[in-house]
């Protein structure tokens, strides 16, 4: 008899499903396709010879070290970099307080079997990042939304559900350009909401690889921040950041942040999962950091996507009927798209794909339901022409089936 290896699966693994959105996202890859699907940097940003050369250098520099196992930690000059990073941003921790991961993603799956039991309350935005909602959901925790507006997440709500003695294990909030709606939080949403988690004590993980790609100003100041500058010292926070879109994902060398009682756990978990994040890309980041690339690399990123941004701002104005609505992202990657009410994306997407045009249907970035009518659109990866051409194909398509709804 064969076996059959679905009997034999753990129950946790019964709540990761396939999606029809995902299914439908693979035939998104068909070349005529234009997708504003992916999350992906452009790849002409990658700095391919600084990374090169940063390899070479490391392997002169400190072979044994980057072809070695390291401590789960991280490696340590790493860690002092990004604790001066995290200083400069007014986050004051020391390098003890860093533990670098497999890409933030892995911080966000750390944290979850950290902090998730069984139907216990998780707070996460509404929409909020699809690959958070992924990592935790094996954990089968409660979801409870707090509504996102163009200042960020609405600190009023969240006040009243914890007024009204909702105890959750943690809020999962992305501060700036958030993925998926391109929205950043206000300073004075940010300060109010530091003084609401204080006060209930209320664990926060803030989750900020976009920052850094800001359009115009000043870069935001991380609620880590405001959280030493409260409290004296990061108490509340658990802050994740990523080199995934400042020099390479393909790199996976993130990291956390986090208050002293977190730090052993962390490692510890980690430890049973991967010994350690890549010793020879830990090393090959902190090379080329050291030596300036992100000073000389990070504002040809913000100008290329600036661009890309502007070039899909003027084309939605262009080609979209009445009744859509976006937002207006100051940085990162995404723009979010609110349609007429009678519209169900997902459905849409089929209809989009006719057109060879694909975005991601907003209803699988809320953790319970909603968002039928939203969708999501990246304007990092595609060009300005393919962002011209793809977006008038949306709008096309759009036209079409308003004047068809009003026919
Ligand atoms: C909000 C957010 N968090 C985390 C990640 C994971 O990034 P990485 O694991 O590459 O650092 C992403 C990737 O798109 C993201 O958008």
């Amino acid at each position: 008899m064969e076996t059959v290896w679905s009997q034999h699966f753990s129950q946790s693994i019964q709540n990761v499903t396939s999606s029809i959105i995902r299914d439908l996202l693979h035939l998104t890859q068909r070349p005529s396709v234009i997708s504003f699907g992916g999350g992906l940097p452009a790849p002409e940003c990658f700095p391919v010879e600084d990374i090169q050369a940063a390899t070479e250098q490391i392997l002169i520099e400190d072979p044994l070290v980057a072809l070695q196992y390291g401590p789960t930690e991280g490696y340590q000059p790493l860690r002092e970099l990004i604790a001066v990073h995290m200083q400069n941003l007014g986050a004051f921790v020391s390098a003890e307080q860093i533990q670098i991961t497999t890409g933030s993603q892995q911080a966000l799956d750390l944290l979850g079997r950290l902090m998730i039991d069984p139907e216990a309350p998780v707070l996460v935005e509404d929409p909020t990042y699809l690959g958070a909602l992924q990592a935790w959901r094996t954990h089968n925790p409660r979801f409870i939304t707090v509504p996102v507006d163009e200042e960020g997440l609405d600190v009023a709500y969240l006040e009243r559900l914890l007024a009204d003695g909702v105890r959750p294990r943690f809020l999962y909030v992305m501060s700036s350009f958030q993925n998926p709606t391109g929205v950043t939080m206000s300073l004075a949403r940010r300060q109010t909401l530091i003084e609401v988690i204080s006060r209930y004590h209320l664990p926060v993980i803030e989750d900020d690889p976009y920052g850094e790609l800001y359009f115009s100003g000043q870069r935001a100041t991380p609620l880590a921040a405001l959280d030493v500058a409260y409290n004296g010292t990061l108490r509340h926070v658990a802050y994740l950041s990523s080199f995934s879109k400042l020099l390479s994902p393909g790199m996976r060398v993130g990291w956390v942040a986090a208050p002293p009682e977190l730090l052993g756990k962390l490692a510890h978990l980690k430890q049973g999962i991967d010994l350690h994040t890549s010793s020879l890309s830990q090393a090959t980041v902190y090379v080329a950091c050291r030596d300036g690339l992100l000073e000389r690399h990070v504002p040809t990123i913000r100008d290329i996507y600036r661009r890309r941004r502007d070039v899909m701002m003027q084309t939605l104005a262009q080609t979209m009927p009445a009744g859509v609505r976006w937002t207006e992202p100051d940085g990162g990657m995404f723009v979010w798209l609110t349609l007429p009410r009678y519209f169900d994306t997902t459905a849409l997407l089929r209809t989009a794909l006719d057109y060879d045009v694909a975005f991601v249907p907003g209803t699988c970035f809320y953790a319970n339901s909603g968002g039928d009518n939203t969708l999501r659109l990246n304007f990092s990866q595609p060009s300005p022409d393919q962002i011209r051409e793809g977006i008038g194909r949306l709008g096309k398509m759009m036209q079409a089936l308003v004047r068809d709804k009003a026919a």
